[in-house]
């Protein structure tokens, strides 16, 4: 995950009631209980479904998990740090094609020469009146008896991707979490941030924002640390404890990240990529030292330790309460200065090769239609969580797909199985690919379905999605124990949460190139919940962790890969792609709602997109209905005429998706042409639906001008527009 993570959702699970602390793990009774459910839910599936072909196969699919599989996979990926462009990922690479090949899928590795970008130098040192100078040492500490002690060489020192390179000398603002807000704020208090060197805090929005924040506040350099507060754990009787010994963050560890503000390969900003050797177009040096979408400033990540230091020597007034740290922090105050901070980097940003593998599984009748699983195999440091325990859960997937295949299974459609590159770096490898692919994708992709990290830890199914795969997501949840509470199912958790099922709006990981540049039904599931991972993009993400606190005996990796495995297999069998549109339309019902609410007396009119809403619904009942009849053969058509009928329906429900893009893309953003879902400009973290019209009601409140508002009316026209094709597509009819 490259870091915009998921808004926090609220969720009641068992096993979080427990704690933190640790994953609480299934002991052999349990385990025992959670077979025998396993087969009752096969048993009821049968029930409720008349048992075709396909659905013994996807009950049979459900029976073959291996935790010691997930397991394996996951400790063979993990030995040694593996970021994009290195050796040792290409290691990676290998073991993953490798392990797809020795399963009898035909595989293939495709390269791409790519931006990539490592330090080459950094340095850190504090002085105040008063004080000694004090260098940072920029190193996250191993731990006695630590197994990867030794590979912990390897890991690459902390840094930010694409970081400006330079050295500034300077004053030190204290910028909280880094929003826009925060600066606000800081000049309500009459604090100048320009040529300073601004100190935030990871916690709210991404670093790429934070970093672009300081610099539209005129600040000389960023440094970004994880505060005790956040990351650190609870402090107890005053004494705080961590990883190895808990799952919290050592004082010395560091978040490192990306501060490219695209997606892609930089160098190629709407366009592929090619391999060394090959010709394509780039930006030139120049012109991408000129781009936006670099931070042009220098930023260093640092340890919570190194921060607590830096607070201590700042003077100034005293922050608000919101902005303190936790338990035995300093007090903190806003400056600037006295106390100073001189930082040094030079980074190299470089041509590298990064490789997508990729296995086929062909389809028997449709092999032109592509259901897409994907992860990314590329880590900042061991990855044992981020991503690779996708990478895990996905290969074990591999396998029980080709024990089906040895029982005589095919699937009507195609099956591609991804394994990306670089997505730490601006999720290059998805996006180089599908913009290499764009027209096969756009007139071929049924869905894409997307695992970065598959456990966090034991906090239940979250799933986000374009709203047609709601019901599959439900259906596939219902049909997997909980291997946190065996008598339960996923569904069971996963619906107790607000909401359920978020959406693909933020972007984050490799989802986006697929709905947010084509328009392709996609989902991204995790089992447990960010803030279960405080060691994320740090050294300490390695195996011992996943063991110990993520998922100790691998159940929740097998639950994972079951939901994840059986939407990719009821996509690709069912002879109607099971899509729904009907909660597609009240999604966006609700969503609208919650737009308008936020412009309250605003002198727009929102009732085009009202009407447009109201369009897509009677086209998804209307082929719903369809559905269900064509199901019940009571059209009276023979062979070819069915053939035929069913392959013009799921054409429409395929397409329908693609409707809702625009080829001139968000204005400012043509990159991202989706008009319901996208990150928002405002804040990447964000998962607003319609981030065009989000965009320029905040533009038209700041301005109040006629202009603004008239561009506002303008984007809600636009946005109607795009529901309005889609209703066409559905409805299969010409105007
Ligand atoms: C900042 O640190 C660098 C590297 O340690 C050093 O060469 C430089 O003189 C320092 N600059 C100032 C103004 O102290
Ligand atoms: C930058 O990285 C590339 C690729 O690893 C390497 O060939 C080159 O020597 C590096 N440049 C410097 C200045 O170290
Ligand atoms: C797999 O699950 C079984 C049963 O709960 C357990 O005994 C075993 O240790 C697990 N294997 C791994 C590798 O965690
Ligand atoms: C916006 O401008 C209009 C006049 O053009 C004015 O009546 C109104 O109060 C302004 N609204 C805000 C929120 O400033």
């Amino acid at each position: 995950m490259s870091g915009h993570g998921k808004q926090q959702q609220l969720l009641r699970h068992p096993a979080l009631a427990a704690g933190h602390g640790s994953g609480s793990g299934m002991g052999r009774r349990r385990y025992l209980a959670f077979l025998a459910i396993a087969a009752a839910l096969v048993a009821s599936y049968h029930l409720l479904h008349a048992p075709t072909p396909s659905s013994r196969y996807h009950a049979l699919f459900l029976t073959l998990g291996s935790n010691a599989s997930a397991a394996a996979h996951l400790r063979a990926l993990t030995l040694r740090p593996h970021v994009a462009g290195t050796p040792a990922n290409a290691l990676a690479a290998e073991y993953v094609r490798a392990t797809l090949s020795s399963l009898s899928f035909p595989t293939r590795v495709t390269p791409y020469s790519v931006l990539l970008s490592y330090p080459l130098h950094r340095s850190l040192s504090l002085s105040a009146p008063g004080r000694a100078t004090k260098s940072f040492s920029l190193t996250q500490d191993t731990y006695p008896n630590d197994p990867y002690a030794e590979a912990a060489a390897e890991v690459v020192p902390t840094y930010f991707a694409y970081s400006g390179s330079g050295s500034v000398t300077a004053e030190v603002v204290y910028a909280n979490y880094g929003d826009r807000k925060d600066y606000a704020y800081l000049a309500s208090r009459g604090v100048d941030v320009a040529g300073k060197v601004v100190l935030a805090r990871y916690g709210d929005i991404h670093c790429e924002d934070m970093v672009r924040n300081a610099r539209d506040a005129g600040a000389a350099a960023t440094i970004i640390y994880t505060d005790a507060k956040d990351f650190g754990g609870p402090a107890g009787k005053g004494k705080r404890k961590w990883f190895p010994n808990t799952r919290w963050l050592p004082p010395s560890g560091v978040q490192v990240g990306t501060l490219y503000y695209g997606n892609g390969d930089p160098t190629t900003p709407m366009w592929p990529s090619c391999a060394a050797g090959e010709d394509c177009e780039r930006l030139s040096t120049e012109e991408l030292e000129a781009s936006e979408a670099m931070p042009g400033i220098p930023a260093l990540p640092v340890s919570g330790r190194d921060g607590e230091t830096i607070q201590k020597a700042m003077g100034g007034g005293v922050a608000p309460p919101e902005w303190q740290g936790g338990e035995g922090a300093p007090v903190y105050r806003i400056g600037p200065g006295p106390a100073v901070l001189n930082l040094t980097y030079i980074g190299n940003d470089t041509l590298a090769t990064i490789e997508n593998v990729f296995a086929v599984i062909e389809g028997k009748e449709e092999p032109d239609r592509y259901v897409i699983i994907g992860n990314h195999r590329d880590a900042w440091t061991f990855g044992a969580v981020d991503p690779n325990s996708g990478t895990a859960a996905m290969l074990e997937i591999a396998e029980r797909l080709s024990q089906l295949e040895k029982k005589g299974w095919r699937p009507r459609r195609t099956i591609i199985v991804c394994s990306w590159d670089a997505e730490e770096f601006a999720l290059i490898g998805s996006t180089e690919w599908t913009e290499d692919n764009i027209d096969m994708l756009a007139s071929r992709a049924v869905a894409y379905l997307n695992v970065d990290i598959s456990v966090f830890g034991p906090g239940g199914l979250m799933p986000r999605a374009t709203p047609q795969l709601d019901e599959l997501i439900k259906e596939a949840s219902k049909m997997v124990p909980d291997p946190d509470d065996p008598s339960h199912t996923l569904y069971d958790y996963m619906i107790r949460q607000n909401p359920p099922i978020a959406r693909v709006a933020g972007a984050g990981t490799d989802f986006a190139a697929f709905v947010q540049h084509i328009g392709v039904p996609s989902l991204d599931m995790s089992y447990g919940l960010f803030s279960e991972y405080p060691v994320y993009h740090s050294l300490y993400d390695d195996f011992v962790w996943m063991e110990r606190f993520g998922d100790p005996l691998f159940h929740r990796h097998v639950a994972l890969a079951s939901v994840w495995g059986l939407i990719a297999l009821r996509l690709a069998d069912d002879e109607i792609i099971p899509f729904n549109y009907v909660p597609y339309a009240s999604e966006l019902e609700e969503s609208s709602k919650v737009v308008e609410d936020g412009c309250p007396g605003c002198a727009v009119s929102f009732s085009p997109l009202h009407k447009s809403i109201k369009q897509l619904e009677k086209a998804a009942t209307k082929i719903h209905m369809e559905k269900k009849v064509l199901q019940a053969e009571k059209w009276g058509l023979n062979t070819r005429e069915r053939t035929l009928k069913v392959r013009e329906m799921n054409d429409r429900l395929m397409m329908a998706e693609r409707a809702f893009t625009n080829r001139e893309g968000l204005a400012g953003r043509p990159w991202y042409k989706h008009m319901i879902y996208a990150s928002s400009d405002q804040d990447d973290w964000g998962t607003k639906a319609f981030p065009g019209i989000v965009s320029a009601m905040a533009n038209a409140q700041k301005l109040n001008t006629t202009e603004s508002w008239r561009l506002l009316q303008h984007e809600i026209y636009r946005g109607a527009r795009a529901v309005s094709k889609a209703s066409a597509v559905l409805d299969g009819s010409l105007t």
